[in-house]
């Protein structure tokens, strides 16, 4: 396994791989790494002849009042991590690498980018979407994995690249979770005793939507139940929606139904969503 911080370090260490036309798997993370992240790993290491992973903490999709300093960084258990499995190349550019002083283009992603997940978080998923644009300008894979946990990132790399036609075959990834439901999250780590109780709600909440949806399938009640089981579990919900998991609208009739929840146990906000029907992605 390679670690290469320069953009220069890893086209060449990409030349290396990119012999016969051998499939590049790229799994892009943000580190602080967990079976979460390991599961995508190894879905490309199934799926390609080469694994690149990057880690890079991406200013540009934390909002003025969110958590970028106090993101959990670990780089050398991330290391011993990767080191166990099939990983080619570790690419971890510094801020300056990604982003020079005179940057000014970036990737907007419609109306997509700000429902949502993205009305809550302005500017975020165009932050997502212009580092995902760039890495894989960089790294040129032939497939890319995501985690349905966060779906609407999901959707939205879908839809980008479908229309600036990336060459990029996208792979989502299900949702490891703990043996209690709670997803795995980098921020998971911040959740002390008590909000480690309260943070299991987020999974009840999804599965009394989906119990309720199976009733009577009215958007409306499937919400309300959503919203007074993240209550009840003793977290401060943001929202809890029944979406199309492809545009982040109210489902069509006969288009795939998503539930999406958010809420924040204790200081931490927490996301999570369960896919009742699978949209067209
Ligand atoms: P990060 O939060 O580090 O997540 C990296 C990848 O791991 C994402 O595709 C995410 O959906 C996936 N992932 C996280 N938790 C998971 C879980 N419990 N089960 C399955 N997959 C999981 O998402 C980002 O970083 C960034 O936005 C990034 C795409 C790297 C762009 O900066």
């Amino acid at each position: 396994m390679k670690v290469v911080r320069s953009t220069d370090e890893l086209r060449a260490e990409l030349a290396g791989l990119r012999v016969d036309g051998s499939s590049i798997g790229f799994v892009p993370t943000m580190g602080a790494l967990h079976e979460g992240h390991l599961s995508l790993v190894r879905a490309a290491a199934t799926r390609c002849q080469s694994v690149v992973v990057s880690i890079f903490v991406n200013p540009l999709q934390f909002g003025p009042h969110e958590d970028l300093a106090f993101y959990p960084r670990d780089e050398e258990t991330d290391l011993d991590l990767l080191g166990s499995e099939n990983v080619d190349v570790v690419f971890i550019p510094t801020v300056e690498t990604m982003y020079p002083d005179d940057r000014a283009t970036s990737v907007s992603v419609g109306p997509l980018g700000s429902v949502v997940e993205g009305s809550s978080r302005p500017g975020h998923f165009n932050g997502v979407a212009t580092v995902v644009a760039k890495l894989f300008n960089l790294v040129q894979p032939s497939v890319a994995f995501f985690g349905q946990k966060d779906a609407q990132q999901l959707a939205v790399i879908r839809r980008m690249v479908a229309d600036l036609s990336f060459p990029v075959e996208i792979v989502g990834c299900p949702t490891v979770r703990e043996a209690d439901g709670l997803a795995l999250s980098s921020r998971n780590m911040f959740l002390d005793e008590e909000a480690r109780g309260a943070a299991i709600s987020l999974w009840r909440a999804l599965e009394a939507g989906r119990e309720a949806w199976d009733g009577d399938r009215d958007r409306d009640s499937v919400e309300k139940v959503m919203w007074e089981a993240l209550i009840a579990g003793g977290v401060d919900p943001d929202y809890a929606h029944v979406v199309d998991p492809d545009t982040f609208e109210a489902p069509s009739p006969d288009g795939g139904v998503l539930l999406v929840v958010a809420a924040k146990a204790g200081d931490t906000r927490l996301i999570d969503n369960l896919l009742l029907e699978p949209g067209d992605g």
